[in-house]
């Protein structure tokens, strides 16, 4: 295991217990109340568009929130796959499995064990902003890597507001990361040009959720 291996499960140790419940608190208090968290992954739902036959691939999936609500939304036509590196996050995962699928792996989407251009659909969510530069650049060329010609990748991640007050509050709640420098240097980087870099071609981007969330619809 390589530092930064063992620096996420150390942190996801802690954190697992109150993810999900932390998700949804932000939720309720900043999308609209009771339902909010629902509201928020249907939202991301609609821009991976899942169709029946669809090989969807959730990188660094949690607690695989939004891996069971896109196996309910194919009804069993398809194929939804989470990969995760915490055991802590995948345990909390694996209660929510009723059945052997979606799959869900424990395993570090740097070295995603994937043919290549096997799914047609990825997604990042939220996971690029705790990654180092280095990392995430090695699991953009991942998610490249196995997603097919003229397939597509949804990549939700964190955005800094435009409002003072906002930005203040957001940038509070990124200290908490287990390295707030890797935040920063996305930021600095720039979410587009990262992903562009990997080489895949943006199709559209918004912002969401008050402005907390970016999201980036994009094509290999
Ligand atoms: C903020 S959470 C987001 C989880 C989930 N995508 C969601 O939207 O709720 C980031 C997740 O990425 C996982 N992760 C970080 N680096 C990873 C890697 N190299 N391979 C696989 N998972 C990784 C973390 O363990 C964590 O569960």
């Amino acid at each position: 295991m390589d530092y930064y291996q063992k620096t996420y499960q150390r942190w996801y140790n802690l954190f697992s217990k109150v993810y999900d419940p932390f998700m949804r608190l932000f939720c309720f208090l900043f999308n609209g109340g009771f339902g909010g968290k629902q509201r928020f992954h249907e939202l991301i739902i609609k821009w991976i568009d899942p169709q029946p036959g669809d090989k969807i691939i959730d990188i660094c999936c949690g607690t695989a929130t939004l891996v069971m609500m896109l196996y309910e939304k194919q009804n069993g036509i398809g194929e939804i796959t989470g990969i995760e590196i915490s055991f802590a996050q995948l345990r909390i995962a694996r209660k929510k499995q009723k059945h052997e699928r979606p799959f869900i792996i424990q395993g570090d989407a740097r070295y995603a064990p994937f043919a290549d251009n096997y799914f047609n659909k990825s997604v990042i969510c939220g996971a690029l902003h705790e990654m180092p530069q280095e990392v995430r650049s090695t699991v953009l060329s991942e998610a490249y890597r196995i997603t097919m010609p003229g397939g597509k990748i949804t990549i939700l991640e964190h955005n800094k507001p435009n409002k003072k007050w906002k930005a203040w509050l957001f940038d509070l709640m990124e200290r908490v990361n287990p390295e707030y420098a890797t935040y920063k240097s996305l930021l600095k980087s720039g979410l587009i040009n990262e992903i562009e870099q990997a080489n895949f071609k943006i199709i559209k981007t918004d912002t969401i959720f008050r402005e907390f969330f970016q999201i980036v619809l994009a094509k290999k």
